[in-house]
């Protein structure tokens, strides 16, 4: 992958957490041709990004604290989508929309300013994000995240993978940031995603593969690195199981205020 282009568009922007990216995937790509000890390492690797992005993330939010009445006011134009059960969107390919409410403050806002710089090239998510201030986008993380209705993951999943989900997660180190329950991100700013549609993981996963689009696509470093190592099978195997774990996620139809 182009390691310099991935690292400018690095979401967090940190000088700290991208350069050591940088060096984490130089590092990755000498060593692919053993794949046992490139997961060892990686996995070690990781756990030192993780740390520094950590910090860096909560650096980034620390100003703007979100109100939630004035989210609740400004989700008006999210429900249409966001609050309908099942909702379908069509493009790239047909999948459901994302269960955001539930979802973690941090990430919300993340994910917004993602769409806004352009970082995540969903079209109509773009055109969204770029009609919102960043105290905009506070207030409405601030709202979507209590408006779950108060659900908790279990600690691990009821339902372990089989052996072969087992191995591909192993592999992702995928618990490493998204937690044992797929719903307890190392770093706030990363997403849950235990129970989220089983079709929008696998187009999210999906949309890190690609390079060289203005319409679609994601240029999350770390996700990029992670999805190179499957198939796209091998993806879908894994969101078919992550959809299945009890989480935190649900889609709350409009009328229905948090309380
Ligand atoms: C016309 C339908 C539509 C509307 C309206 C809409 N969204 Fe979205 N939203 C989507 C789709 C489709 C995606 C998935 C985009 C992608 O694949 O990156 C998405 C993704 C998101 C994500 C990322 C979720 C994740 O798990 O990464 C967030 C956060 C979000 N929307 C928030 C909002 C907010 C807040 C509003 C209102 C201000 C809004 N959306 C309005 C369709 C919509
Ligand atoms: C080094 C940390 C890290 C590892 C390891 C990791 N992820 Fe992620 N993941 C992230 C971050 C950070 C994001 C948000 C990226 C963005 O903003 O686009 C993310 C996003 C995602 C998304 C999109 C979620 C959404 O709501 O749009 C999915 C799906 C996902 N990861 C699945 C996985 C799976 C499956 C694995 C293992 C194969 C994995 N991740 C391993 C950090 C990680």
């Amino acid at each position: 992958m182009p390691v310099g282009e991935a690292v400018q568009g690095f979401s967090w922007g940190q000088a700290i957490g991208s350069s050591l990216y940088n060096r984490i995937l130089i590092f990755v790509k000498r060593h692919s041709d053993c794949a046992c000890k490139m997961n060892k390492s990686l996995t070690t690797l990781l756990k030192i990004v993780v740390a520094s992005a950590t910090l860096a993330a909560a650096g980034a939010q620390a100003q703007l604290v979100g109100d939630i009445n004035a989210g609740l006011a400004r989700a008006t134009m999210c429900m249409g989508c966001h609050g309908i059960p099942d909702y379908r969107n069509s493009f790239p390919e047909i999948h459901r929309v994302p269960m955001i409410s539930g979802q973690s403050e941090p990430y919300i806002f993340a994910a917004l300013q993602a769409y806004q710089k352009g970082e995540r090239r969903h079209p109509t998510m773009r055109g969204i994000a770029g009609g919102l201030s960043e105290q905009d986008m506070a207030n409405l993380a601030a709202f979507y995240a209590q408006h779950n209705g108060h659900a908790q993951a279990p600690e691990t999943p009821p339902r372990m993978p089989n052996a072969v989900v087992a191995g591909l997660l192993e592999r992702g180190a995928c618990i490493s940031c998204h937690g044992a329950n797929f719903s307890s991100p190392t770093d706030p700013s990363w997403p849950k995603i235990g129970g989220q549609h089983a079709d929008y993981l696998f187009v999210a996963m999906r949309s890190y593969w690609v390079e060289e689009s203005r319409v679609i696509g994601r240029t999350n470093p770390m996700m990029r690195s992670i999805v190179a190592q499957f198939t796209l099978q091998e993806l879908r195997l894994m969101a078919n199981y992550i959809a299945t774990v009890p989480g935190e996620l649900a889609t709350i139809p409009p009328g229905r205020l948090p309380r």
